[in-house]
C-alpha cells in the first residue's frame, strides 16, 4: 500500500489476517495485545486456551510478510490461570512462531504497578505481563538511546566522593566475573533501562475492556521503529497504539474488526492522540451502521476480500 494511501494514520475495520496482506514487506513495527485465551467472551472472539497456539497461527504469515527485514513485532499477552495452574500457551505460541521462523530476540516484562486486587488460594496478585520481542532477523533495527532515562538522584551524592575502588575498573570480590567503574558514570545524565517496563493500569473507561497504557507501545516504538517508519497494531482495539505513534511522529495503521471499537479509536485518536482530520484515513467497511454496531456480533464476515 503507497504511502499516500497510509496518511499518518489509518484505521481498518477488517481482519488483520486479510487486511495485512496489502503491506508486503512495509511495516517497521508490528505491536499489539491480542484476544488473550477466554478472555471478555462478552466483548470480542477469544478462543479456548488449548486452541491458542493453532488460532494465533493463522496470523503469522500475514505479519511476518508484513515486515521489513529489519522489521520487529511485539507481542504483549499473558497466560491464563486454568484450574488453579498457569496454562502454558503463551509458552508454546512463542516456540511456534520460532518454529516457523521468527527469532525470538528476548522476553521484555510489564510490571505493573497498581495490579488489580484479588485473593486466590494457591497465588498473588498479578502484577506483570509478557512483551515478546520478536523478529525476522538477528539484528533487527534498535535505537536504545531512544529510551534512555533520567540517572536518578542517587548519583548526587554516590559520585560527589569517590574512592579509591571507583576510579578504574574494580572487578566483583566474590570472582563472578562483574565489575564496574563507577568514575564513568560522572556527568551522565540519562542511562539505558533494563527489560522491565513499569507503566500503570490504565484506570479510566476508555470504551474498551483491554486498553493497554500508551507508554507500553510508545517505548517499543521508539526502541524498534526507525522515525517516520510505519507501525501496524493487527488487534487496535480503543487505537492506544495510534496515540503512541503520532505522539512521536510515525506513520501508524490500526486494524480492528470490531466497528464499535474503530469508531473508539477515531475518537481517542482526534481526543487523545490530537490527530488532525487531515491525518486521519479512516476506512471503516461495515456492514451494520457504525452508531448500531453491537458489541457481541461479528460485524465484517472473515473471508471478505476488499480490493488493495
Ligand atoms: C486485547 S484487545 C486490544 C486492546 C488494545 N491494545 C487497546 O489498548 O485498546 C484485542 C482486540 O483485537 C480485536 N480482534 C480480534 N480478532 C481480530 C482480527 N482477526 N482482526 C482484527 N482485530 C481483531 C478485538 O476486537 C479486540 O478489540
Amino acid at each position: 500500500m503507497m504511502n499516500e494511501q497510509i496518511g499518518k494514520c489509518r484505521i481498518i475495520h477488517g481482519d488483520s489476517r486479510e487486511e495485512l496482506l496489502a503491506f508486503k514487506g512495509e511495516v517497521d513495527l508490528i505491536v499489539t495485545s491480542p484476544p488473550y485465551a477466554d478472555a471478555r467472551r462478552k466483548h470480542y472472539d477469544s478462543v479456548h486456551p488449548d486452541k491458542f497456539v493453532d488460532w494465533f497461527l493463522t496470523f503469522h504469515e500475514s505479519f511476518y510478510n508484513a515486515l521489513k527485514p529489519q522489521g520487529s513485532f511485539v507481542l504483549n499477552i499473558k497466560d491464563k490461570v486454568v484450574g488453579g495452574i498457569r496454562h502454558r500457551f503463551v509458552w508454546k505460541t512463542i516456540e511456534a512462531l520460532c518454529d516457523r521462523g521468527w527469532h525470538c530476540i528476548d522476553d521484555y516484562i510489564w510490571h505493573k504497578t497498581n495490579p488489580m486486587p484479588g485473593f486466590w488460594p494457591n497465588r498473588l496478585r498479578d502484577g506483570w505481563e509478557y512483551c515478546f520481542h520478536l523478529a525476522k532477523s538477528r539484528k533487527p533495527h534498535f535505537d536504545p538511546d531512544a529510551v534512555r532515562k533520567p540517572i536518578g538522584d542517587w548519583v548526587h551524592s554516590r559520585l560527589a566522593r569517590l574512592g579509591n575502588t571507583d576510579l578504574k575498573r574494580h572487578d566483583s570480590e566474590n570472582k563472578s566475573g562483574f565489575g564496574r567503574n563507577i568514575s564513568k558514570w560522572v556527568g551522565k545524565q540519562t542511562v539505558l533501562p533494563s527489560n522491565v517496563i513499569s507503566v500503570a493500569l490504565v484506570g479510566k473507561n476508555k470504551g474498551h475492556p483491554a486498553v493497554f497504557p500508551t507508554d507500553l507501545p510508545l517505548f517499543f516504538i521508539k526502541l524498534l521503529c526507525p522515525k517516520i517508519g510505519l507501525v501496524v497494531d493487527p488487534f487496535a482495539g480503543s487505537g492506544t497504539t495510534g496515540i503512541a505513534a503520532l505522539s512521536v511522529n510515525r506513520r501508524c495503521v490500526l486494524i480492528e474488526n470490531s466497528a464499535t471499537y474503530c469508531q473508539v479509536a477515531l475518537r481517542r485518536l482526534r481526543e487523545e492522540g490530537k490527530a488532525r482530520d487531515d491525518e486521519l484515513l479512516p476506512f471503516i467497511e461495515t456492514e451494520t451502521p457504525l452508531a448500531q454496531a453491537s458489541l457481541f456480533e461479528p460485524t465484517r464476515k472473515y473471508g471478505k476480500r476488499r480490493k488493495a
